[in-house]
Order: C-alpha cells, then structure tokens, then sequence
C-alpha cells in the first residue's frame, strides 16, 4: 500500500477545536485514546499532542466506514476527515475543552494498528509498576498527563534562555569528555582506546570550565548542563541530570542573588499559576538550623523549633536535666489541634524522632481540662508555665519537646516538623516558598578520613574578614556561598569563588592534598589564576527538580524524558550492558569479577 500522507495531513489539532469550527470540514491525525460502541453510533475520543476530540461514526451515513470503525482498537494511530458538528443538548462535556463540539466521520485511514499498550493510557490516576512505564517510556509519555510535563519543561527553559539572553549572558557548551571535577560523588569514566589505561572523566557539573570561561573573558555565561554523577540513588537525585550552570565575572554575592530571585521568580509566574513568596527570605545556615533543624527548610508553613534549654537548667527532670549539663540543648514544636492525640499516637511520635537518633519525644497537651503529660509530675509550676510562654501553645494544641545533642534534636525536630506539616495539611501545594541560605561554613570535619572536606566545593572562597581563621581555626570560617531552597528541596548551589592562585593553593593544602595531586588534578586551573583571572562567582539551579517542584511530582524521574529507575537501569535500553570481547579488546580492558 502506498499512502499518500499528504493527502491525510491535519487541518487543525484535535485539541483547538470549539463550536467557532461548527461546520467546518477538518482532517485531524492522532491516536485512538477511548472507544464506546453503542450499537448504533460508534465514538472514539481522538488524541494528539493538543488533547482530545470527540468522532462520531454513524452507520446511517456510511455503513462501511462505521464496520472499519467498529475493528478500531485503543492507540491506533488514524487520520480522520469529517465535519464539526455541534453536540446534542445535554450531550456536552465541560470537562473537555472540546466537550461543546464532535466530528461526524466522514473518512478514515488506519496510519498504523496497536498491540494491546501493557498499562492504559486513558485513565487520569495511572496505578501500575514505574518500571513498566519506564520500559515503555514511549507509551507513558503519550499520557496527556506527561506530556504537560515535557511540555512545561521546555517553556521553563525556553523563559530562562531568553531571560538571560535578555541581560547579555552567553550560553557556551563545554565538554563531556574530559578530567575529573569533583563535586562530591564519584566520576563515570570513560576508557580511552588511544591511550591504553587512561580515562576520560565525564563532568559532574561544568564547574571548572565555567571558571575557565570567566578567565576567557566571557563575562556573562550559561549553559543547560547535562551533569553525572555516580551516587546513590534518591527520589530527587538522576545519575545524569540537567543544571542551570551560570557564571559572571566581576560581581558580588548579591548580584548573584538578585538575578536568580527575579529569575526564578518570573519562571514561576510566566509558566505556572503557582504563587511565589515575594522576596525570598534570607537565612544564615546557623538560622536555618535553628528555627527549622535543617538547611533546606519548608518555608510553606510555621512550626519553628522553640528553645526550651534556659528554662530548664534547673529542673527535677533528669532526663532533662542531664543533656543540658552535658552541653546538650532542649527544644520543642507545637502541632495545632492535637492535644487529643492518644497515648499510643504519642508513642508514633516518639517512635518517629527515634529514627534520627533522639530518645524520644516528651509531649505536653493543652487540653479544655488543663495539661496533660507524661512528664508533668517532673516539672515545676513555674516551668511549665515558662514552657507555655515561651511556645506560644493555644488549648487544643500538642508541644513535642526533644532534648539531645544540638545534631540530634534539630535532625529529629525538622523532620518532625515536616511530617507533621504534612500530614496536618499546613502546606500550600500552589505555593513556590524559596529561600536563601547564608554563610554556610567553608569546610566540615570528616570524621572517618580526619580531614576537612569542602561544605560545597574547593573553590568557594572564603569570607575576607575570615581568611586568617583559616590558619588558627579553620572550622569558623565562612564560605561565600548561598543555596537556593525551595518548599524544603535544595535546589542550587553558588558561592563566589577564588581567583588567586595562592589561595586556592592553600586551600587545597587544607583539604589534605598533596603538592603532586594538586598540580596533576588543577594544575591547569591554578595556571590560569596566573594570568589576570577576574573576581567571578555562579551558581547551578538543578532544572529537573525545580519542575519537579512546579509539578508536585515526588520524584525527578517524572519529569525526565528517559530516566533510569531507583536501580540507576535505563530499563528501556537495558544499560548498563555487557559489551562485546572485541570492544573490550581495542579498549585494553579485561573484566575481572569479583568473587562475592
Ligand atoms: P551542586 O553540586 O550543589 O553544585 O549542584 C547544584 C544543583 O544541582 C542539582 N543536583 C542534582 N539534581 C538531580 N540529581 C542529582 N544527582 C543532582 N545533584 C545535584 C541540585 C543542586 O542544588 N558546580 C556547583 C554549582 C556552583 O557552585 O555554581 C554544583 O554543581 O538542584
Ligand atoms: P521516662 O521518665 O524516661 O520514661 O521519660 C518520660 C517521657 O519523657 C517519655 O515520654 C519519654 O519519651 C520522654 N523523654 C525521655 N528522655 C527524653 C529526651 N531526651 N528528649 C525528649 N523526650 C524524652
């Protein structure tokens, strides 16, 4: 058969047509998305990428075409020719954009047939294996649901392209083969057939290249970066994955700042309906920690850590009274209207906080009756009512106290926090609630390996006013860097970085390097420290878990095109996969199993 496509090639989309289009003939191409046979009259809801349409075939028009109607099955792919047609009176569909019209069949060419799809593609609220959906990724993203997100996808980057664009940045691809660059995981490595028992390193972000650029003279440049990184598998974490990378030359943290708030803050508004907290908050680390037990907060709704450790130095309670005298630390959060939580609804609780290392959790309930508390016997009149004071609790409320090491109360609190946020429905799921995160440290003491690691990475500079401390007592210094968090998810990471050799020397001297590693891993980029590199600082917002956020979505996966699963499988390709000897071979590797 040959098939003259273009003779079948559409007037309209499915999707745009309206009662304007009433008595318009229309050719239409798409795929079979629902059938109903009702004896009489056959309808299928026709898709495309637009959305849906109602055909009609009737068999008093044309018995013929209504019987090769009649074999249509589900993701057929079909050219329809027909005429617009208002519906029947109470026959309309509000729900469909398209519900007030239907397209009397009048011709019809079956483009191609469809197996049976493994999972339907017709229902709203998908309940089936990932992994299925995955091995067919082509199926699922014909979902109308996916397709909105590849879709919203590509306007969020369209607006940042443009945005930036718009104020002079360049966007400069930089290379996928080249040396190690750390950000923290470990490198996928890429044999070299050339050169027997070297490697390429693939990028886990553009870090180096960027800076590079900047001492190139660029000034202004971005790129949507596609990074890798070999690490443990999370909802919000793809083994390749997409960054915002951005770098300028000549600026100051808050110019950094200002341009992603205005950003991001336009990204929402232009491509969502989603309202954004107008400014973004800014938090030092320190703060973040304090009020909120992490350094990603959800910033949706309240719920603060509340320090209770100067009111109860002195108190009967050992259990208390012990952690403050060994330096610990007691604080509590209020969770509105549940007093009446039960007994074994507290132990849930305490089991809760358990899991991040506290001992449990002390609740007091502000009943109509007065308090009620398992540990009230232990506590004097004038502390409980200092307690009171100082949370703020109303009657109908519960206050979860945990005391600990300031590490554990803040881990078991935040989390709390946002469990209870959660399930007390406190969170706005139309709400973009960024934040600043301020002065993290420069480095943290990694206990296991006795070193300092960098908080972000070895080139972030160092607070100016802190740079001798970098001798003395290197754990106080501050970087200048800033993370960009959004509704509890970091989504970027930026600093402002080094451009003197003799710092960045130093620094990588107290990160434990050697005078051979450093100038074997950044010999290049100290070289270019020597030749005139400007003041320049960045930062990287992950685009896939800022749509993420935009489309509530638990995981990233749902808005990559082709992610791997939970097992880091692509599996679609079946990769990774064994190659062949021949490969292997002119590759100078020999595979060598462990015996496990
Ligand atoms: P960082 O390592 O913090 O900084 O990464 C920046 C942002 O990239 C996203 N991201 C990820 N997204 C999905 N899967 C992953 N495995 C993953 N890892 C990171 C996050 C994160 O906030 N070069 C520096 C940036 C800079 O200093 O300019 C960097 O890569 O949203
Ligand atoms: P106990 O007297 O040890 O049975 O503790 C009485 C209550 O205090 C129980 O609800 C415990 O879960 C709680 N509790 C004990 N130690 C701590 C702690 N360090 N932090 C928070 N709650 C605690």
């Amino acid at each position: 058969m040959i098939l003259l496509m273009s003779s079948w090639k559409r007037t309209h989309f499915c999707g745009e047509l309206r009662s304007e289009h009433v008595g318009q003939a229309v050719r239409l191409n798409g795929w079979v998305h629902r059938l109903r046979d009702l004896g009489g009259l056959i309808f299928i809801d026709m898709r495309d990428r637009s959305g849906l349409v109602q055909i009609v075939f009737d068999p008093a028009v044309d018995r013929e075409l209504h019987a090769r109607a009649g074999d249509l099955r589900v993701e057929y792919c079909i050219g329809i020719e027909g005429e617009v047609r208002r519906r029947r009176p109470g026959a309309e569909n509000p729900k469909l954009p398209t519900g007030e019209i239907e397209v009397f069949a009048q011709r019809m060419i079956v483009f191609n047939p469809s197996r049976t799809p493994p999972f339907p593609l017709n229902e709203e609220r998908l309940e089936v294996d990932e992994n299925l959906r995955l091995k067919y990724r082509y199926l699922d993203l014909r979902r109308p649901a996916m397709y909105r997100r590849l879709e919203l996808r590509h306007r969020v980057v369209k607006y940042i392209r443009d945005f930036l664009s718009a104020r002079g940045f360049l966007e400069v691809e930089t290379p996928i083969l080249i040396k190690s660059t750390p950000e923290g995981a470990r490198d996928y490595l890429v044999p070299s057939r050339l050169y027997p028992g070297k490697f390429y390193a693939l990028p886990q972000s553009p870090q180096q290249l960027k800076q590079l650029l900047m001492v190139a003279g660029v000034e202004r440049y971005f790129q949507i970066a596609r990074c890798f990184r070999d690490e443990d598998p999370r909802a919000d974490r793809q083994p390749e994955f997409t960054q915002l990378d951005l770098e300028m030359s000549f600026v100051e943290r808050e110019d950094i700042l200002n341009l992603i708030e205005e950003l991001f803050t336009g990204a929402v508004e232009e491509c969502t309906d989603k309202r954004v907290l107008k400014p973004f908050p800014r938090l030092t680390y320190e703060e973040a920690i304090a009020r909120y037990g992490t350094d990603k907060p959800d910033l949706r709704f309240g719920m603060e850590l509340i320090d209770l450790t100067d009111l109860l130095r002195e108190t009967g309670f050992q259990a208390f009274r012990a952690v403050i005298e060994s330096g610990g630390i007691v604080k509590a959060i209020v969770m509105p209207n549940c007093a009446g939580y039960s007994r074994k609804e507290w132990d849930e609780l305490s089991e809760f906080v358990k899991r991040f290392g506290a001992k449990g959790l002390a609740p007091i309930a502000l009943t109509d009756g007065g308090i009620r508390s398992p540990i009230a016997k232990f506590l004097s009149e004038v502390e409980v009512q200092g307690i009171l004071a100082r949370t703020g609790a109303q009657v109908g409320d519960l206050i979860g106290i945990v005391a600990d090491e300031p590490k554990v109360v803040h881990d078991a609190l935040g989390h709390l926090r946002q469990q209870m946020g959660e399930r007390l429905q406190l969170i706005d799921p139309n709400l973009m609630a960024f934040a600043w995160i301020l002065d993290f440290p420069l480095l943290e003491w990694n206990e296991k390996e006795n070193r300092w690691d960098p908080t972000h990475h070895p080139f972030t500079a160092p607070r100016e006013e802190d740079i001798p401390l970098l001798d003395s007592d290197p754990g106080r210094v501050r970087a200048q860097c800033y993370d960009l968090v959004c509704n509890g998810n970091e989504l970027a990471s930026g600093s402002i970085r080094i451009h003197r050799r003799d710092l960045q020397d130093k620094i990588f001297h107290l990160l434990g390097y050697t005078d051979e590693e450093i100038k074997e891993r950044f010999g290049h980029l100290l070289e270019a420290f020597e030749f005139g590199a400007p003041p320049h600082g960045g930062i990287a917002p992950g685009i896939d878990r800022f749509v993420m956020l935009l489309t509530n979505d638990e995981t990233i996966r749902n808005v990559i095109a082709f992610p791997k699963n939970t097992a880091m499988v692509d599996v679609m390709f079946g990769a990774p996969a064994p190659v062949s000897e021949e490969q292997l071979r002119e590759l100078h590797i020999r595979i060598v199993l462990n015996e496990e």
